[in-house]
C-alpha cells in the first residue's frame, strides 16, 4: 500500500515508524513532514490545507490510505473532501470532527445522551457570562468553543481570574474560537487519556496514557501541548476501563450515528477520574501528542492494517496486542516555550540517545546547512519501554542526557505519579 501521512509533529514521527514497520507498506509519503520523518517517509511539499491538491497527489502517487494527524485539516473538513475525490482515509468527517472542534457541540451532545462530564452553560455575550459566573462562583472552568491551540481552557481557582478569561474570550483574545464560551463546573480527580480506534460504529479500545501538561516539574506554571507522557495509565484500570466504553465512549458512537455524523478515526477522550467514577473533560478527534509516542512504542500489532479496518468499517474483527512493558515519552523544548521558542541552535547527540535503547522522535526540528537545529516549541520527543513505568523512565532519562543540545530543557520528573504508587507497592 501507498499510505500518505498529513502533519510534521513528534506524533506524527511516532506513527510514520510504526507504519514503515508494516509488512503491508509499499511506499509512505508525508506532508510536510520533518527531518525524523523523513528517516521512514519520502517527504512532499504539499499545502494541506488545499484540499484539492491533496487529492491530486493521492491520484497521481496511487495513494491507498491518508492518514491525518493533527486535527485542524480534520476540522477543514479534508476527509470528506478526499473522500468525495474517492481516496480512503484515516480521520473523521467534519461534522464528527465537531467532538473536537466545538466544546459546546460536545456538551450537548453528552446532555442528550446522558454521558457523564461537568454541568456546563453555553454563552455568546459577556454580560450573560458574567451573570451566570457570578453566580456559580469559583472554582469554575472558562473555555473558548473553538480551536484554540490548547490556549483556550482558565481553570479559574478565583471570580477575578474567572471574568479576566471570560472578558479574554469576548475581546477576540482567541479569534472566532472565543465567540462562543462554554463554563464548566470545576471537577476534581486524576486525569487520564483514553483512546478509541472507531469506524463509525465499532469503537475498539486503544490504549491510556497520562500527560503532564504543566510546563515545570511538580506540575508548575503555564499550560503547554504536553511535556511528557507514559503508557499504561495505572488509574485506568479494567473497571474503570469498562465503564468508560459503556457510559461514555458508546453512547458517543451511538449518538454520533443517531446526529447523521458516524464518528471514524481517533478518539481520545481526556477523562477525569472522579469519586464517582470517570467523566469527560473533552474528545479530540485525532491521536495525543506525546500520548501517541508512548502508545506506538507498546503496540504488538501492525498499525496499518489496524488504520485500514477503521476506514473499511471492519474494526468489530480486529482486537489489539500490547507489550506488558510500560513506555515513557519525555519531551525536549526550546527555551522560551511555551512562550516564544527560540529556534535555529544546533542538536547533537541523537544516535547517542537511540544507542541507549531510546527512540528519538523528532517534534520540532529542521536541517540548516548541514545540521539539526531546532524549529519549534516541543522539539524532541525520548521515548523508552521498561517493565515499570520507573525503568522506562530511568532509560529515557538516560537517552535524554546523551543529548548534547544546551538551548533544550525538559521536565525531569514525567511518569511520577505512576513511579510513586509502583514505591509504595
Ligand atoms: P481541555 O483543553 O478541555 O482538556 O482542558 C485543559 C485542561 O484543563 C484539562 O486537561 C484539565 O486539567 C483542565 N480542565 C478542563 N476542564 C475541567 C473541568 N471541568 N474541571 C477541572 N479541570 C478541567
Ligand atoms: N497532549 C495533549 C494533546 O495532544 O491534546
Amino acid at each position: 500500500m501507498n499510505v500518505l501521512l498529513l502533519g510534521s509533529g513528534g506524533r506524527e514521527h511516532a506513527l510514520a515508524w510504526k507504519l514503515a514497520a508494516s509488512p503491508m507498506l509499499t511506499k509512505l509519503y508525508a506532508a510536510p513532514g520533518n527531518p525524523g520523518i523523513a528517516e521512514q517517509a519520502e517527504l512532499v511539499t504539499l499545502d494541506i490545507s488545499n484540499h484539492a491538491a491533496v487529492a491530486a497527489f493521492c491520484r497521481d502517487m496511487k495513494i491507498d490510505l491518508v492518514v491525518v494527524g493533527p486535527e485542524a485539516p480534520l476540522v477543514a473538513g479534508i476527509g470528506d473532501d478526499l473522500r468525495a475525490a474517492g481516496i480512503r482515509v484515516f480521520g473523521p468527517s467534519k461534522a464528527a470532527a465537531r467532538l473536537e472542534g466545538s466544546k459546546g457541540f460536545t456538551k450537548d451532545l453528552c446532555a442528550r445522551f446522558s454521558i457523564p462530564t461537568a454541568a456546563y452553560g453555553r454563552f455568546d455575550n459577556l454580560a450573560d457570562a458574567r451573570a451566570h459566573v457570578e453566580k456559580v462562583g469559583a472554582p469554575i472552568v472558562i473555555k473558548a468553543d473553538g480551536l484554540a491551540a490548547g490556549k483556550g481552557v482558565t481553570v479559574a481557582m478565583t471570580l477575578p481570574e474567572a471574568l479576566d478569561a471570560l472578558s479574554a474570550c469576548f475581546d477576540g483574545s482567541f479569534g472566532s474560537a472565543g465567540a462562543e464560551v462554554v463554563v464548566e463546573e470545576f471537577m476534581t480527580g486524576e486525569e487520564a487519556s483514553f483512546f478509541c480506534l472507531c469506524d463509525g460504529t465499532t469503537a475498539l479500545p486503544f490504549g491510556t496514557a497520562q500527560d503532564h501538561k504543566r510546563v515545570g516539574d511538580g506540575d508548575v506554571g503555564p499550560n503547554t501541548g504536553g511535556m511528557g507522557a507514559y503508557s499504561p495509565a495505572p488509574v485506568m484500570t479494567p473497571d474503570i476501563i469498562e465503564r468508560t466504553m459503556r457510559e461514555i465512549i458508546e453512547p458517543t458512537m451511538r449518538g454520533m450515528a443517531e446526529l447523521g455524523s458516524p464518528f471514524a478515526g481517533v478518539l481520545f477522550a481526556g477523562l477525569m477520574i472522579t469519586d464517582r467514577g470517570p467523566r469527560l473533560i473533552e474528545y479530540n478527534t485525532r491521536f495525543g501528542d506525546p500520548e501517541c509516542q508512548v502508545l506506538m512504542m507498546r503496540l504488538k500489532d501492525d498499525l496499518l492494517v489496524l488504520l485500514n479496518a477503521a476506514a473499511d468499517g471492519q474494526l468489530s474483527h480486529m482486537s489489539v496486542r500490547w507489550t506488558d512493558e510500560a513506555a515513557l515519552a519525555v519531551v525536549i523544548a526550546a527555551s522560551g516555550y511555551p512562550g516564544t521558542p527560540e529556534k535555529g541552535s544546533v542538536i547533537r547527540g541523537i544516535d547517542a540517545a537511540r544507542s541507549e535503547g531510546a527512540e528519538v522522535f523528532h517534534a520540532g526540528t529542521a536541517v540548516n546547512a548541514g545540521a539539526l537545529v531546532a524549529n519549534g516549541g516541543r522539539v524532541l520527543n525520548v521515548s523508552a519501554t521498561g517493565r515499570t513505568v520507573g525503568e522506562a523512565q530511568k532509560r529515557a532519562y538516560a537517552a535524554v542526557d546523551r543529548i548534547d543540545w544546551p538551548q533544550g530543557f525538559c521536565r525531569r520528573d514525567i511518569g511520577w505519579r505512576a513511579v510513586e504508587r509502583e514505591e509504595r507497592r
